[in-house]
């Protein structure tokens, strides 16, 4: 039995979701697991740092980052928002799961409400809950979801 992940819990609730990823293998395990749930997504291969180019279409009220944008450089996370604001209806709603911010070699520096609300101009965090994941216990990861709503 795969494990259930956002698009596929999403869609199972009613969403009309639209799932991206830059590497294959990572879409054809959630198609795989979408097919197993009997929900309809549809997937894009594309870079979240070029959603339109991607063709993910727009009017989006709920944009979920499960891990991805907390991994990115700058200048990614700066050509997300860029991104997000074209894509995103007036009225979205963004998760986004990051772990605290700290040099962890080729794992994920994470970002903490702060980074966001920088580096998100034009969104405010409007809610942060700590998340109990099963994580090794030397990445210090102490993740979060974070909620944004446009400011
Ligand atoms: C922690 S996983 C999150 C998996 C899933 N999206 C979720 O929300 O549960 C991070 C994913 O981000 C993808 N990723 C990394 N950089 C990306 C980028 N620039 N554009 C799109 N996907 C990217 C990776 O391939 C990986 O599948």
């Amino acid at each position: 039995m795969r494990h259930r992940r956002h698009a596929v819990e999403l869609a199972s609730r009613g969403w009309q979701v639209t799932g991206i990823d830059l590497v294959p293998k990572a879409l054809s395990g959630a198609r795989a697991r979408a097919q197993d749930a009997g929900v309809e997504i549809q997937f894009v291969h594309g870079d979240v740092t070029a959603l339109g180019a991607a063709g993910v279409g727009s009017g989006f009220r709920l944009l979920l980052d499960g891990g991805t944008v907390h991994g990115l450089k700058d200048a990614q996370r700066e050509a997300v928002i860029r991104e997000v604001n074209e894509v995103a209806a007036t009225d979205a709603t963004w998760l986004i799961f990051a772990f605290a911010p700290r040099r962890r070699g080729p794992a994920p520096r994470g970002m903490g409400r702060k980074d966001i609300e920088t580096t998100f101009a034009g969104w405010k965090v409007t809610d942060e809950q700590a998340v109990d994941v099963n994580l090794p216990g030397f990445l210090k990861a102490d993740p979060r979801w974070y909620r944004l709503q446009r400011d």
